[in-house]
């Protein structure tokens, strides 16, 4: 069951409530490992890579119970250091567990981190970083690390060469129980990274500047267990708000954190929708008459997102005008582009740029999602076309999007899992 069908959709209306954020509750389910307690994560979205995390989780020997979107974890006595292959190859926020179970056990071996293929993904920077604080790798070949840490980690100052994501997660879950102090300069400033920090925080860590460019953490002796409640998921309303902008209609937003999304709001205007904003809902209606967006470079947060860029390239084969994408985040972010040409867009890419000519209309087409916000961006762009499309790779959607068919089916989607 992993293709779907989609007919071409005349309009989106209705409501929709964002699931939590992805790539908040990985890093902070995985955060719940160095707790002496338990743990309660609140709107945890029920998702394979949750799943894997959770797996990941017991293995180590942490007692996990899941009730919809609630997760209560014990880790106080997790006490395995090996995490297997196969689980670290099904999703890139594995290497996460690198800087907890080191922490925590003060031994680690792992692989290689999987995930999405989005170009060349490597760890050097975590690596480098939780080895200036005190982390010794013993065996790093074939794809195998073996990591041990002399009684705790020592706090440090880390300059990162970009702002990573995970790199920034990695320090901070690192740097809770070192000795000392630990400071993160060119630190990712992402909604999800503020997200962890105010978990780690209730637990009693001592974190202060999340959000800024530089992170100041104060080891503490012990975490306790708490309750959190996971942010909305910023890319997941930005996939219902491209697809209305795109397929037309008039679509409520609610338990978002709109602000989290500013810059997505403002292109959507500027390229001809109408977008009405609170602080937690937002309401967007578009009769399709959409405008070229000129220029879309991919920032670290809070530019704009390369988890949109394929959505919002979707909306440009049928916008007027040329827009023009620079994905500066990954090398190889581009593989919707050969399968959006499938449906009768005018694209050109080359290495990091893309020129899209809008088209007036696409026509249906059989598609191969080959990464998860690819395979959105395929299934609106289908949506729009005229005709069915048939998309294999729809598993991938499982990786991010609950309820991904029944959500747009509710808002008049023609969709199904065949
Ligand atoms: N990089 C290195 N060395 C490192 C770490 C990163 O060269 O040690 C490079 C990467 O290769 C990439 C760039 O730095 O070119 C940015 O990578 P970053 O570390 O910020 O990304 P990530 O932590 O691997 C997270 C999200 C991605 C999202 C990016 C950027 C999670 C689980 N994943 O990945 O989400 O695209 O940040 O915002 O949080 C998705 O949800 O579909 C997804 C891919």
């Amino acid at each position: 069951m992993n293709r779907l069908l989609i007919e071409h959709t005349e309009g989106l209306y209705g409501r929709v409530s964002i699931q939590g954020a992805k790539n908040s509750a990985l890093p902070i389910l995985t955060a719940t490992l160095l707790c002496d307690d338990v743990c309660v994560i609140e709107n945890c979205p029920n998702l394979s890579d949750v799943d894997v995390t959770l797996d990941i989780l017991s293995s180590l020997g942490a007692k996990v119970f899941k009730d919809r979107n609630n997760v209560t974890i014990d880790s106080s006595r997790a006490n395995r250091h090996r995490i297997s292959k196969s689980m670290m190859a099904k999703m890139r926020a594995s290497i996460l567990f690198l800087g907890a179970v080191a922490s925590k056990m003060g031994e680690v071996e792992l692989c290689l981190p999987g995930g999405c293929k989005l170009g060349p993904r490597p760890i050097d920077w975590h690596i480098e970083a939780l080895s200036k604080m005190g982390l010794n790798v013993s065996c790093n070949c074939n794809g195998k690390l073996y990591c041990k840490v002399e009684e705790k980690f020592n706090g440090a100052e880390i300059n990162l060469p970009l702002p990573s994501v995970g790199a920034t997660e990695n320090i901070i879950l690192a740097a809770v129980l070192a000795k000392g102090k630990t400071i993160i300069n060119n630190a990712a400033r992402e909604p999800e990274i503020c997200d962890l920090c105010d978990f780690l925080s209730k637990c009693g860590a001592k974190i202060t500047g999340a959000g800024e460019n530089q992170i100041e953490i104060v080891g503490v002796n012990k975490l306790c267990g708490t309750k959190h409640k996971v942010i909305p998921d910023r890319i997941v309303a930005t996939t219902f708000l491209a697809a209305t902008a795109m397929v037309g209609g008039n679509v409520k937003l609610e338990n978002i954190v709109s602000e989290h999304i500013k810059i997505i709001i403002d292109i959507l205007r500027q390229i001809g929708c109408t977008v009405n904003a609170t602080f937690n809902t937002v309401q967007i209606l578009s009769d399709k008459k959409l405008k070229a967006q000129g220029e879309v470079i991919t920032e670290p947060y809070p530019g704009f997102p390369t988890d949109a860029q394929a959505l919002f390239m979707a909306i440009s084969t049928v916008s007027k005008g040329i827009s023009v994408f620079v994905e500066n985040i990954f090398k190889n972010r581009y593989k919707h582009v050969d399968e959006l040409l499938k449906l009768g867009a005018n694209i050109k890419a080359l290495d990091r740029i893309a020129v899209v000519t809008g088209v007036k209309e696409l026509r249906g087409n059989c598609l191969n999602a080959k990464d998860l916000r690819g395979a959105a961006a395929l299934v609106i762009a289908a949506m729009t076309a005229k005709g069915s499309s048939i998309l294999t790779g729809a598993e991938y959607l499982d990786r991010g999007y609950e309820n991904f068919e029944s959500n747009f089916k509710k808002l008049g989607a023609k969709i199904k899992r065949i």
